[in-house]
């Protein structure tokens, strides 16, 4: 038989999760695992900015026809220009973040002799398997520091500077996943300087903004790289920041001081730099998926081409932030539980945090609490109840009664 020998993949941890928290029939269960906004009934709402936008979609939209294998170019400009202050930002619609993130990828690994990807760890537990599905060999730093185990950003910075020159490096944006620690002040300029001297490709993860800091606070970052680096590549998810989780909608844009506004891809006016790694792109996603779905990025087209719908999605964005910053600071405010620190919490941004916990610690906690949160220790903020003593009580229960 074909495939008789086969024995299955391990399973995604994250996805078994969600699985075991769904089959979970525990009427007090909480769900501190997946990456998803919740509000305080604990529901991941659709914004008013998408039902409006969705309205104007039913009623207009007059053609199911394919848009291309670019997506939706008008989407990818007006996106360009929001997130990163560019109009006319050269790039393509993908499939979700994952999706830009797995283009990127294959266009390293099939343009290029250099095929190496360095990643700070830990990091989101995806990366890995999409790097190396797409033939690049991942080189990883420990960005965390000894015992305390506390993240240490400038950690990747010291690594970069033994990179071989042409060799990639995967950033994250802002609201680091999992750790939630962002880097400080001063760190772009370092990275950048050593992006230029070390002659590296970065691959920006751009999946939280506005979710972190503020809209412009959160991409100032990247920001700084696509005006000093030579080329940049931005894989941007706008699952979290329109709420549009289940449609995929995200961009790869192609950035930095060699590359300028989008040339016209359909036209094929310009062979020039950009154009090359556009066609090389759109040649990949072809061979792939063909061509994205339309709806979502219809969506985030139509709020971002209309200015109230902007204000409004924008305003409810904020709404989100200030929730999830609300909820960090509550957490942080009960100090100390056993050997976890929460109070160090309050310097993280986004959703996500670590607690220092052990996998029996973490197994106990949903075994008998109820509490589900990654094997990382990654907990989703967003998705701690208002009243947080339950969760602060098993906190405590498991280390006393599960080794460290
Ligand atoms: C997460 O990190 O929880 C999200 O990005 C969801 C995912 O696909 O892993």
């Amino acid at each position: 038989m074909t495939f008789g020998l086969l024995e299955p993949p391990l399973a995604d941890p994250l996805l078994a999760l969600m699985a075991r928290f769904r089959a979970d029939t525990r009427l007090r269960k909480i769900d501190l695992g997946v990456g998803v906004y919740r509000d305080a009934r604990g529901a991941t709402p659709v914004f008013a900015a998408v039902k409006a936008a969705e309205r104007q979609l039913l009623r207009d939209q007059d053609t199911k026809a394919y848009l291309g294998v670019e997506g939706d170019l008008e989407m990818v400009n007006l996106l360009g220009a929001e997130a990163l202050n560019r109009p006319r930002l050269p790039g393509l619609q993908t499939v979700g973040g994952t999706g830009a993130l797995r283009l990127a990828a294959e266009l390293l690994a099939t343009t290029r002799t250099r095929r190496r990807i360095w990643l700070g760890m830990p990091t989101w537990p995806n990366h890995v398997p999409i790097f190396t599905a797409a033939g690049l060999a991942v080189a990883t730093v420990d960005l965390c520091d000894g015992a305390t185990r506390t993240p240490r950003p400038a950690a990747l910075l010291e690594a970069l500077r033994r990179a071989a020159p042409g060799d990639a490096v995967l950033l994250h944006a802002c609201c680091h996943n999992p750790t939630g620690i962002d880097p400080e002040p001063g760190f772009w300029d370092e990275l950048a300087a050593v992006i230029v001297a070390r002659e590296l490709v970065p691959l920006v993860d751009m999946a939280y903004q506005g979710l972190g800091c503020g809209w412009s606070e959160d991409g100032a970052g990247v920001e700084q790289l696509v005006d000093t680096v030579p080329t940049l590549l931005v894989a941007y998810s706008c699952d979290k920041n329109f709420g549009l989780y289940r449609e995929r909608v995200g961009a790869l844009f192609v950035a930095g001081a060699e590359h300028g506004a989008a040339s016209d891809l359909v036209a094929g006016s310009e062979h020039g730099h950009t154009d090359v790694l556009l066609r090389h792109l759109t040649h990949l996603a072809r061979a792939n998926y063909s061509m994205p779905p339309d709806h979502g990025a219809a969506v985030v087209r139509t709020i971002l081409a209309d200015a109230a719908l902007t204000v409004l999605w924008r305003a409810e964005l904020d709404a989100m932030r200030k929730r999830i910053a609300l909820l960090r600071r509550t957490l942080a405010a009960y100090g100390r539980i056993g050997a976890i620190d929460l109070a160090s919490l309050a310097g993280g941004h986004g959703m996500f945090a670590m607690l220092p916990l052990s996998p029996p610690q973490i197994d106990a906690l949903e075994r008998e609490h109820g509490i589900y949160l990654a094997q990382s220790g990654r907990i989703n903020i967003a998705g701690l109840p208002e009243s947080m003593t339950r969760v602060i009580d098993a906190l405590g229960a498991v280390q006393r009664q599960h080794a460290a």
